[in-house]
């Protein structure tokens, strides 16, 4: 993969974020493959949203989970049926839910019973019935996960010990269809058995909620919080141990008649794509300060908040950084820095890398989910990174331009130029 990274970096420059399709594509199957198509799959689409990675991840999943109108709009440039399209997120705007309701997606994740009203309006007045999911908050979760938002305020789903109350009024609602449920509570978790006792967590919710309301789900959604390993020492997720547990407790849901025709489905996204996806960034400076190896790179945390621990991380850690102009060169300790006026513009500090020159490119792994998309790429006006999608052996161009003016695909992977709607 060196190689590619460092022809994408001749002919395209840097900074430049590469996403790496085929991989993305052997992570969906190795997921189908491994929990023995007991799950669907469910792509959150803010964990990357470029189009032409969207179009190409399509086929693979059983869903976008989009979570503001914009992603339906994204989601629909590149052919996504509407009714593959789930929206989830907290103080969606009317006009979001009026607009989900007009393009007839397939199920509005409902975060609280205000949203279900709106919903329910925007049905009636156009004379459907929208078909929804009531997102629940748990009461409990394991530890283990890199955030979780279970058992505490949070502004997600309905609050466990308020789901009944809930289920009665949302099923008081004639413009809205009640097909299932949906739990997301806990991200990044490198546990198995953390992600089994919150899928039993999950799956107690999910009878319960069943058993208020009356209805057989038609749809369960386990939002699966599988990490990736960030930190040098870390271990990637165990899936074979995750399906080991998960699988027998599908079975038996399954075998009980009120669940016997539910689709589960694993909603996530940095584990399908992150691993697929490197941001790449050029060394233009560097300082001997203090005693400190200095190192400062064309991008810093406006092009990669999260590889900066500036995105739900308490205390920073590197990341892993791969010096792909001098792999061979004589190991030494650096701090890369990005090119901002800010102090906390760290990129990683005291890390052993090979020899780092200036003009290498150095590539930061693990980015291809929560990277650009995620980033404050406005902060003192830099030019936008790049984007590259690696299709086989073919770099193909995959930036949208920061004009709103964009290279979309349609659903055969077709490059299509449009102007963003909306
Ligand atoms: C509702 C929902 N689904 C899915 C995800 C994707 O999480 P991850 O990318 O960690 O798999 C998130 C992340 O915040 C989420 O809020």
């Amino acid at each position: 993969m060196r190689a590619r990274l460092l022809q994408v970096a001749a002919q395209t420059g840097t900074p430049v974020y590469v996403y790496d399709l085929d991989e993305a594509v052997r992570r969906c199957q190795a997921l189908t493959e491994t929990f023995q198509g007991r799950f669907g799959l469910s792509y959150a689409v803010k964990a990357n949203p470029n189009l032409q990675l969207l179009a190409g991840l399509l086929p693979y999943v059983d869903t976008l989970d989009v979570s503001s109108y914009r992603e339906v709009e994204r989601a629909l440039l590149v052919g996504c049926p509407a009714e593959r399209i789930t929206f989830s997120g907290p103080a969606k705007r009317a006009g979001e839910v009026r607009g989900a309701v007009e393009q007839q997606i397939g199920e509005l994740v409902l975060e609280s019973v205000a949203e279900a009203e709106l919903a329910d309006s925007a049905a009636r007045e156009r004379g459907v019935r929208q078909p929804v999911l009531i997102r629940i908050n748990p009461a409990n979760g394991p530890k283990k996960f890199g955030v979780s938002f279970s058992g505490k305020a949070s502004q997600f789903g309905v609050d466990e010990e308020v789901l009944d109350e809930a289920i009665d009024r949302i099923q008081q609602l004639p413009g809205l269809d009640l097909v299932g449920f949906h739990i997301y509570s806990g991200t990044n978790s490198l546990d198995p058995e953390a992600i089994t006792q919150n899928f039993a967590i999950f799956i107690e919710l999910f009878r319960r909620a069943a058993a208020r309301s009356g209805i057989a789900p038609r749809k369960l959604v386990f939002g699966s919080g599988f990490g990736v390993p960030y930190g040098a020492g870390e271990q990637p997720l165990d899936i074979e141990a995750v399906a080991a547990t998960a699988v027998p407790m599908i079975d038996e849901l399954k075998r009980d008649p009120t669940f016997a025709n539910a689709r589960c489905v694993l909603e996530l996204g940095r584990w399908l794509v992150a691993p697929a996806g490197w941001l790449l960034t050029g060394v233009i400076a560097q300082k001997h300060s203090r005693g400190t190896e200095l190192r400062a790179c064309d991008a810093g945390f406006n092009n990669h908040l999260a590889a900066c621990g500036m995105m739900g991380t308490v205390i920073r850690r590197n990341w892993r950084f791969d010096n792909i102009s001098n792999p061979q060169g004589a190991p030494a300790e650096y701090t890369l820095v990005g090119p901002l006026c800010t102090s906390i513009d760290v990129l990683a500090s005291k890390l052993t890398l090979p020899e780092v020159r200036l003009g290498d490119v150095i590539a930061v792994e693990n980015s291809g989910a929560y990277g650009l998309t995620a980033s404050p790429t406005r902060f003192i006006s830099h030019p936008e990174p790049a984007e590259v999608l690696l299709v086989g052996d073919e770099i193909r161009d995959a930036t949208e331009s920061a004009l709103n003016t964009w290279t979309t695909v349609d659903a055969q992977g077709q490059p299509r130029s449009g102007t963003g709607a909306g």
